[in-house]
C-alpha cells in the first residue's frame, strides 16, 4: 500500500484552451471577470477531485489561493509558500502569478476592470466574511460582485470528475468517549438557551465529529463530506450522498438523524425555521442568500462544534496515546534504519517509502498529510514535498528533515524530527540547540487559565530571537482525535487569543530553515492538562503525547540550562519505557543509544 504521489502534478496542454473557454462562457454571461478559489464548498485542507477548479484550470495545485480570469488577463493568487511552485505548474504565457495577501485581489480588480464591471463568483465557494471583505474593498470603484447560478468553470469542464462517494462507518463509542445523542443534546441546549432554532453546519469534521462518523471522501482528512442542520431538539438532518451509509450506519446514527442528498439543501434552506446559527467565517454565502431569500431571521455565531470537538475527552485521549505508541515505533523503526544506511546511499523518496511502510505496519490506514521529507536545502523549504523532479540525494555530512504523521483508527498523530545524516554540520549546531530549548521551554510551560497560545508563541521562539532569528509559521496547531491534522480554533501564535482548555491537543513545533542550505523543525504533540497551584488558583500546563527520540548529536549541551537538559533526558526514559516493550532487539540497542542520558 502506498499513499504519497511522487509525480510532478503539473499538468501540461490543456490550460489555454480551457481559459479560452471559460472567457467564452464568461462573455455569455455578461460577466468581466470571474473567481475561481481552490476552496470547496467546506472550506478544508483538502478538495475532491470534483472540486479541484483552480488546478484544473490552472495547473496549479497548491493547498491554498485562487485565479481571477479577465477578458485579458488571467491573476492566479499565491501566498509565500507557493511562489516557486505555481511557476513551475501554470503557463507563464496566459497565467500571472500574483503576490497574496500582498496585492489585494479588489486592488487588482480595479487596475484591471473599467468601471461598471461585473465580477462573478460562485458563492457556494466563499465564506460570507470573504465576500464581505471583497466587497468592502471594491467600495466606490463602480465594480459589482455577481453570485453566479452555475459555477462557470464547471460549465466548461466536460469529464468533470462525479463528487466522491466514499462509503463511511462508525466511530465507534470505545474511541469517541461520548455518544452522539449526547453531542446532539448538550449543542441543541446551547441553541435553545440563545433562542436559536437551528444551526447550520458546512464543516465536515465537526459534522464527523458531532455524528461519531468517520469517512473516506477525500485522501487524508478522515471525514465524511456534507452539510448538516442541527435542530434545537437535537434532531440532525445530514445532506450527503446517502450511497455512502449502509444499513448498519443508518441504524447507528438512530432515527434522530436523517439522511438526504445533496440536492435536498437548497429546498431545506429555503424553509428552516429561524433564528439560524450560521458561522460567517466558514459557512458558504450561497447559505446565507437563501436564508435570507426567505427572509429567515440569521444568528451569525460560530460553529457550534468547534470548540467542544476541541477538547477531548478521556476516550479521545486513551485513543491518541494508543495511536502515538504505536506511531513512535515506526519512527524508531525508521531513524533506527537510516542509521545503518551507508552516507550518500538514499533519496528523499526512500526514506518517505520506508516510513510509510512503517507506519502501515503500526496500522495506519492513511497518512495524515504528505511526507514533508527534505535534505540540505531542501530542509528549507517549509512546505517541501518530494516529488521526482526535485528528489535529491542525502549527502553525507547533510542535514534531513521528516515532517510526517499516520491516521490511526484510534488517532492522528504529526511528528518531525530533524538530524544529520553522516557528522552533523557544524553550522547547524547552535540553531539546533536554540529551536530545542524553545521547544523544551514551551513543553514545560505553566500558565493561569485564560491563557491564549498568542501569549505562549515566543517561548518557542526566545532563544532564536536572542541571536536574530525567527521562523517564519506558527509555532503549533490544533490536531483532531482522528480527524484532521490540521484542526480549528486553538492555535499558538501570535495571533490567536483563545484561551487554552483542558484536553485540547496542539502541535509544538518551532524550526529554523536557512535558504539554500538547510532546515531544523522539531515537533511534538501536546495536550493541555490542569496542574498543580496554590490554594485559589488553577493553572495548565502541557502533557508531551510524541513518543520518539530528540535527535542529540546537533546538541551543544553547554548552551543548555540544567532543567532543560533534564527535561531531555526524562523524556527520553519515558520515550525507552514505552517503546522498548514493542521493539526487537537491534531497534532496542538503537534506542537504548539514542535516549541515553546526557550531561551526567
Ligand atoms: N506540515 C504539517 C504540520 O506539521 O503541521
Ligand atoms: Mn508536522
Ligand atoms: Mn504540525
Amino acid at each position: 500500500m502506498t499513499y504519497q504521489s511522487f509525480d510532478d502534478a503539473a499538468q501540461q496542454g490543456h490550460h489555454a484552451t480551457r481559459l479560452a473557454d471559460l472567457r467564452n462562457r464568461m462573455r455569455q454571461e455578461g460577466l468581466d471577470a470571474f473567481i475561481i478559489p481552490r476552496a470547496d464548498a467546506h472550506q478544508g485542507e483538502y478538495v475532491a477531485e470534483a472540486d479541484a477548479r483552480l488546478a484544473w484550470l490552472t495547473g496549479f495545485t497548491g493547498s491554498a489561493g485562487f485565479a481571477i480570469v479577465t477578458q485579458r488577463q488571467a491573476g492566479v493568487f499565491i501566498d509565500g509558500r507557493y511562489r516557486v511552485q505555481v511557476k513551475d505548474q501554470v503557463d507563464l504565457a496566459h497565467f500571472t502569478p500574483v503576490p497574496w495577501p500582498e496585492t489585494r485581489p479588489s486592488h487588482w480588480l480595479r487596475e484591471a476592470l473599467p468601471a461598471g464591471g461585473r465580477i462573478g463568483f460562485d458563492p457556494w465557494l466563499h465564506s460570507r466574511k470573504e465576500i464581505e471583505a471583497m466587497d468592502s474593498g471594491l467600495e466606490g470603484s463602480g465594480l459589482g460582485l455577481i453570485a453566479t447560478e452555475e459555477n462557470l468553470v464547471d460549465a466548461i469542464w466536460p469529464d468533470r470528475p462525479a463528487p466522491p462517494v466514499g462509503r463511511a462507518r462508525a466511530h465507534d463509542i470505545e474511541l469517541a468517549g461520548e455518544t452522539s445523542a449526547d453531542k446532539r443534546a448538550r449543542l441543541a441546549a446551547e441553541l435553545k438557551r440563545d433562542g436559536h432554532a437551528a444551526a447550520f453546519l458546512s464543516l465536515p469534521d465537526s459534522i464527523s465529529w458531532l455524528l461519531n462518523i468517520r469517512g473516506s471522501d477525500l485522501p487524508k482528512n478522515p471525514v465524511v463530506q456534507g452539510f448538516a442542520v442541527l435542530a434545537d431538539d437535537g434532531h440532525v438532518t445530514l445532506f450527503s450522498d446517502p450511497a455512502k451509509f449502509d444499513d448498519d450506519l443508518r441504524r447507528f446514527l438512530g432515527n434522530d438523524v436523517s439522511i438526504l442528498h445533496p440536492e435536498g439543501l437548497t429546498p431545506a434552506l429555503l424553509d428552516l425555521p429561524g433564528p439560524v446559527r450560521i458561522d460567517p467565517a466558514t459557512a458558504p454565502e450561497a447559505a446565507f442568500r437563501l436564508l435570507e431569500q426567505a427572509s429567515t431571521h440569521i444568528a451569525p455565531a460560530p460553529d457550534p462544534a468547534i470548540l467542544p470537538k476541541s477538547r477531548k475527552n478521556s476516550a479521545e485521549l486513551r485513543g491518541m496515546r494508543e495511536a502515538h505508541l504505536a506511531d513512535g515505533v515506526a519512527m524508531v523503526r525508521l531513524l533506527s534504519w537510516l542509521d545503518q544506511q551507508p552516507a550518500g546511499s538514499l533519496t528523499e523518496i526512500d526514506v518517505v517509502r520506508k516510513l510509510e511502510a512503517f507506519r502501515s505496519e503500526a496500522g495506519i490506514y492513511d497518512i495524515s498529510f504528505d511526507t514533508i521529507c527534505g535534505a540540505g536545502p531542501n530542509g528549507a523549504i517549509v512546505h517541501y514535498r518530494v516529488t521526482q523532479a526535485t528528489n535529491r540525494r542525502i549527502g553525507d555530512g547533510e542535514m534531513l528533515l521528516i515532517d510526517s504523521g499516520g491516521q490511526y483508527p484510534n488517532g492522528t498523530t504529526d511528528i518531525t524530527r530533524s538530524l544529520p545524516m553522516g557528522a552533523p554540520p557544524p553550522e547547524a549546531v547552535a540553531p539546533y540547540t536554540a529551536v530545542l530549548r524553545g521547544m523544551i521551554s514551551l513543553s514545560r510551560a505553566r500558565f493561569p487559565v485564560g491563557v491564549s497560545g498568542g501569549h505562549l508563541d515566543a517561548l518557542a521562539r526566545q532563544y532564536l530571537w536572542h541571536h536574530g532569528q525567527d521562523y517564519d509559521h506558527g509555532t503549533g496547531h490544533g490536531v483532531g482525535a482522528a480527524l484532521c491534522v490540521h484542526e480549528g480554533p486553538i492555535r499558538i501564535s501570535r495571533t490567536s487569543d483563545l484561551p487554552l482548555q483542558t484536553g485540547m491537543i496542539l502541535s509544538n513545533e518551532p524550526g529554523y530553515y536557512r535558504e539554500g542550505s538547510f532546515g531544523i523543525r522539531i515537533e511534538n504533540l501536546v495536550v493541555v492538562t490542569e496542574v498543580e497551584a496554590e490554594a485559589g488558583r488553577r493553572m495548565l500546563g502541557f502533557e508531551t503525547l510524541t513518543l520518539c527520540p530528540i535527535d542529540t548529536r546537533c546538541v551543544d549541551l553547554s548552551a543548555m540550562a540544567r532543567d532543560e537538559i533534564d527535561w531531555l533526558n526524562g523524556y527520553h526514559q519515558r520515550v525507552r519505557e514505552a517503546l522498548t516493550p514493542h521493539l526487537d532487539d537491534s531497534t532496542c540497542d538503537w534506542l537504548d543509544q539514542a535516549t541515553r542520558p546526557l550531561g551526567i
